[in-house]
């Protein structure tokens, strides 16, 4: 596999990726993330260039510090020929044994064959099925800032709060996870009076809208919306697509970001877990 580093392939990638939206979503994301500023530092790799089969986002190798840490090490792929991706993970450049990981991708076979490879491997795997949304344009939020309420990025004195209300954190490799998301990208939140976070929303390495939450107190009254609102119209001025993944069940959050300008994508955005036994 090769790195491309040079912003010339990068945007030549960028450029190729948003042909094949939303499949390529979470590794155009990934792609323009790095190509600006590489907050998360991660890295991307093709099979060849500029014909490529295959793209991988992942990690960069010396950040790796925990092999059990799954929220830090993502990886994201996107493939046009299915040899390449057999190719990509009987190599050790995506799943190994020895270190837990998270895949990202929106294509049905892509979760088949990392379940297959990462189980001979003795993994254990788990798969997350998402219904990806995107607002075509900045979204609209259905209401004003009601009093008493302000703006504000998350800040680090909050992760314990969105660390605990996490449905897949509440342990301190997702509190370092956030820490570290909340110290590199954007990310929204409402203050109270007294500047407690009532509902917030991050941005994640993969471009993606993640971690909506409003204090159940607060909910059913579109604040959500105003945090998400914010990202997208970042999002929208630096050329990035504004995209978020929701569980399929998730109808309070479905019907959240749809009232904001989301349209439903076809298709699953597949989060792989995979973890040494
Ligand atoms: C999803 C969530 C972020 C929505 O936040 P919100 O600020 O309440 O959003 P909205 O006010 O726009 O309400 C969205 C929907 O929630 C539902 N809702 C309304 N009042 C509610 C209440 N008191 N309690 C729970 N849900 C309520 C409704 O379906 C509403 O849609 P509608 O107004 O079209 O009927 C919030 O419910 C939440 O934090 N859920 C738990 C975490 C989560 O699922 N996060 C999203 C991850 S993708």
């Amino acid at each position: 596999m090769l790195i491309l580093r040079c912003p010339a392939q990068l945007q030549l990638l960028e450029e190729t990726l948003r042909k094949s939206l939303p499949t390529t979503l979470p590794v155009l994301g990934t792609v323009m993330t790095v190509a600006r500023g590489n907050p998360a530092s991660h890295e991307v790799l093709v099979d060849s260039w500029p014909n490529f089969g295959i793209v991988l986002t992942r990690l960069r190798p010396e950040e790796h510090r925990d092999p059990m840490d799954y929220y830090t090490n993502q990886l994201s792929v996107f493939y046009r020929d299915k040899g390449a991706l057999q190719a990509l993970l009987e190599g050790t450049e995506a799943v190994t044994r020895e270190r837990a990981f998270q895949i990202l991708g929106m294509q049905d076979e892509l979760d088949e064959a990392v379940q297959e490879v990462a189980s001979a491997r003795g993994l254990k795997v788990e798969t997350i099925r998402y219904r990806a949304l995107m607002s075509p344009k900045p979204p609209q939020p259905r209401r004003q800032m009601p009093p008493g309420l302000r703006l504000a990025a998350v800040s680090p004195s909050h992760i314990p709060l969105l660390n605990a209300t996490w449905a897949l954190g509440g342990n301190a490799r997702s509190r370092a996870f956030l820490l570290g998301l909340v110290r590199t990208l954007p990310s929204a939140c409402l203050l109270d009076r007294c500047g407690r976070p009532v509902s917030w929303s991050l941005l994640d390495g993969q471009g993606c809208m993640r971690h909506g939450y409003t204090v159940p107190a607060w909910r059913g009254q579109g604040l959500t919306g105003l945090a998400v609102a914010v990202l997208g119209r970042e999002l929208y001025a630096r050329g990035f697509p504004i995209y978020g993944a929701v569980l399929p069940h998730n109808t309070p959050s479905l019907r959240c970001l749809q009232a904001i300008g989301f349209v439903p994508q076809p298709g699953t955005f597949y989060m792989i877990l995979g973890t040494p036994k």
